[in-house]
């Protein structure tokens, strides 16, 4: 009989009054019963979270520290089995839910190292003639409790980078994973309390619905919304938030430009690797390539001959590449807009279709040419295994195209000449720019968050913890008497 997972509020499993069937998405398989919160019960965390932080705000950095290093020794105790779990309820190739549990417990890492530098600084008073006799300096503290609400596509790690700094700083935490994949954030629950973090300092909620989400951006105990998701619901988070501080990460239709002179051999795997990694379900997959027109055939020859290479399957496969989409809902949208830009006048040059002939939900790795910039594929986020190639003559021009997006998370150029990267690093409309690699690049200690339609804030653990504690001026007078 499939497990019924409850929510873990104050340190113990809360049996919630209802409950949704979870599928695989590869499989159809039953994973079990996933408790849904009532805005009572989400209440009830947040208020859980509050009184606890009345004494966890008062720990020492150094066992903070201590218990985030211990949880990330505790995960690394359990991968195998969270690699798994990963991989069932997302369908992520198991290559990859590998990837993924190696960075969260480095990011858990990152976050203990962290928790024992946050500072502030001295402030120079004197250097105003109504300062002199003053001295200032800034301290950070915790602001309260924090509600995260995080996506499906990295279901552990991108938990972590709002748990990991959360807790870091001293806050404490009401988490709703993805109601498409809750199962390895839920083991988190237990894995804190046996690394020593006080009951009510985690807790963690599942459902979904407007009534829910509502609690966790109004109830007047929470200080911040930390949320990871597409950019629609982001903008009822922030409505909903008010002056509540809120950092929101809603995606983007990242951009590499290809420059003139590149050495294509070198860089096609790590393009194919950028567009299918993760099924595509990426915030900063590959979705656009701008190509310098020199080399526009042969990139979108290499490019296509490589993804229909690629070994469709069952996630827990370990030779495969990619797998299914998250929901069915998921993978007729992706073949819908690929549909629309064909009609559009797109060309297919491999895959554009379906493949439920291998298992639910599975779209083929998809290369697209001639797509106008009025389609989907070109101007929305595409969230899927589609790459969308377009020739460039001149770089403004790959520039102006990029910057026309509404997003603006991540950019990569590849290119032989400094001149060329470092006017792309300074003009692209993006959070960040990789110079001679795909966008799709991130290690979790670097700054990582978006301009425009893609969000605000910036998470990256040091970052985030900035984010989450206030800056708090002490000002000294009388200082001046020797
Ligand atoms: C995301 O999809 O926003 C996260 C990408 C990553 O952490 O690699």
């Amino acid at each position: 009989m499939s497990r019924h997972y409850c929510l873990w509020v104050d340190g113990k499993w809360c049996q919630p009054q209802n409950y949704e069937v979870l599928h695989a998405p590869f499989s159809g398989e039953q994973l079990g019963f996933i408790g849904q919160a009532t805005p009572v019960e989400a209440a009830s965390a947040i208020e859980a979270a509050h009184r606890a932080f009345q004494e966890y705000k008062h720990m020492s950095s150094f066992r903070r520290s201590a218990i985030l290093a211990k949880a990330a020794d505790l995960l690394s105790r359990q991968r195998e089995r969270v690699e798994t779990l990963i991989s069932l309820e997302t369908a992520k190739p198991l290559r990859a839910a590998r990837a993924e549990v190696s960075r969260t417990i480095e990011t858990y890492r990152f976050a203990a190292e962290a928790a024992k530098s946050i500072t502030g600084e001295q402030v120079a008073m004197d250097a105003a003639e109504n300062g002199e006799g003053y001295i200032g300096f800034t301290i950070r503290e915790p602001i309260g409790v924090i509600t995260a609400i995080t996506p499906f596509n990295f279901p552990l790690n991108l938990v972590a980078h709002k748990v990991a700094p959360a807790l870091a700083a001293g806050n404490t935490i009401v988490l709703k994973p993805a109601e498409q994949a809750p199962l390895s954030a839920l083991l988190l629950g237990e894995l804190f309390q046996e690394a020593g973090l006080p009951d009510g300092v985690l807790n963690i909620i599942t459902g979904k619905g407007a009534e829910l989400g509502e609690v966790l951006t109004t109830h007047p105990w929470v200080k911040k919304i930390s949320f990871t998701g597409s950019h629609a619901v982001g903008e009822l988070v922030q409505r909903q938030a008010g002056l509540r501080r809120t950092t929101l990460e809603l995606g983007s239709n990242a951009t590499l430009i290809v420059d003139e002179g590149t050495s294509l051999d070198d860089i096609i795997d790590r393009c194919v690797s950028g567009a299918f990694g993760n099924n595509g379900q990426v915030c900063i997959s590959l979705q656009r390539v701008l190509v310098h027109a020199s080399l526009f055939d042969e990139f979108t020859d290499k490019l296509a001959r490589s993804a229909s290479q690629l070994l469709l399957g069952s996630p827990l496969e370990e030779s495969t590449d990619v797998s299914s989409l998250i929901s069915s809902q998921a993978a007729h949208r992706v073949a819908a807009w690929v549909n629309e830009a064909v009609v559009g006048g797109a060309v297919i040059v491999t895959g554009g279709r379906l493949r439920e002939d291998i298992g639910h939900n599975i779209y083929a790795p998809t290369v697209l040419i001639n797509a106008p910039c009025s389609s989907k594929v070109w101007s929305e986020e595409i969230f899927g295994p589609v790459v969308v190639l377009k020739p460039y003559e001149h770089l403004e021009e790959a520039i102006e195209l990029v910057n026309e997006s509404r997003y603006g998370l991540m950019a990569g150029i590849y290119t032989n000449n400094l001149q060329n990267a470092i006017v792309a690093a300074r003009q692209l409309q993006v959070g960040g720019v990789a110079i001679n690699d795909i966008p799709t690049f991130r290690v979790d200690q670097m700054p990582y968050g978006g301009v425009k339609d893609s969000g605000k804030g910036t998470e990256g653990i040091k970052y985030a913890i900035e984010e989450m504690t206030n800056l708090k001026l002490i000002v000294l007078k009388g200082t001046d008497r020797s």
